[in-house]
């Protein structure tokens, strides 16, 4: 098994990396794949989810959890790379030489950008460490809101970034933080609600970019 390495990376705090990150690996085990998360944000937000997860529900064999610093991530990626389909890394929120060994390994890397114009300020230092290893970053439009002035003018700058735009958007929903807030993805928590039709769009937008490269 080869499993594909799936980095979530933006210098902008709160932009949507560790919500991109458990919505992703929650989707995925929801059509029966196998995903391991690694943590190497030492504020620990997706370990904490994951706790949460284990505390309050039954352990999902095809979910393991992990975590590692900028320097132990090239080994423990080989390693889970032989024993699931997806590995999800949640990076902190900073792009600086210690993000290179991820990026390095990376098979898609994906930058969440929530609809504002400070996140979009933010976006061109990953997009440049991404270039500097020569990989293709796809940003993800992360909190839109289709009805604001300020929505539609982020939509229109984000075409100027020389990288890829994924057509699949996250919306602006209160659930996305419930979710986080109770250890589970959208998927999981409203199955039906366009919250979890947005996601597994994601996913599937996800899993079709990775067959591409
Ligand atoms: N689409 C969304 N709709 C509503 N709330 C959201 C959405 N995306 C993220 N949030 C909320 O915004 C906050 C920040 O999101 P998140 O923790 O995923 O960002 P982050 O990029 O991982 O932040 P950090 O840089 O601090 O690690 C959280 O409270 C989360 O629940
Ligand atoms: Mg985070």
């Amino acid at each position: 098994m080869s499993g594909q390495i799936i980095v979530i990376a933006q210098q902008k705090g709160g932009s949507g990396k560790t919500t991109v990150a458990v919505n992703l690996a929650t989707a995925f085990l929801s059509k029966g794949k196998s995903v391991a998360l690694l943590d190497t944000d030492p504020q620990g937000s997706l370990g904490k989810w994951f706790m949460m997860r284990i505390e309050k529900f039954s352990e999902n064999p095809n979910l393991r959890f992990s975590t590692a610093t900028a320097w132990g991530i090239s080994y423990e990626l080989r390693s889970l790379s032989k024993v699931v389909d997806f590995i999800i890394v949640d990076t902190p929120p900073k792009a600086d030489s210690d993000l290179r060994p991820a990026l390095r390994a990376a098979d898609l890397i994906l930058v969440p950008l929530s609809a504002s114009h400070v996140d979009l300020w933010a976006t061109q230092d990953v997009l440049d460490l991404a270039d500097r290893v020569g990989k293709d970053a796809h940003i993800v439009m992360n909190r839109t809101r289709s009805d604001t002035r300020l929505g539609a003018e982020v939509a229109d700058a984000v075409h100027e970034f020389d990288a890829k735009v994924l057509k699949s958007t996250l919306g602006s929903r209160v659930i996305f933080a419930e979710a986080l807030g109770l250890g589970l993805g959208v998927v999981e928590a409203k199955k039906n609600s366009i919250a979890a039709l947005e996601v597994m769009a994601l996913a599937d937008e996800v899993t079709a970019s990775l067959l591409d490269n």
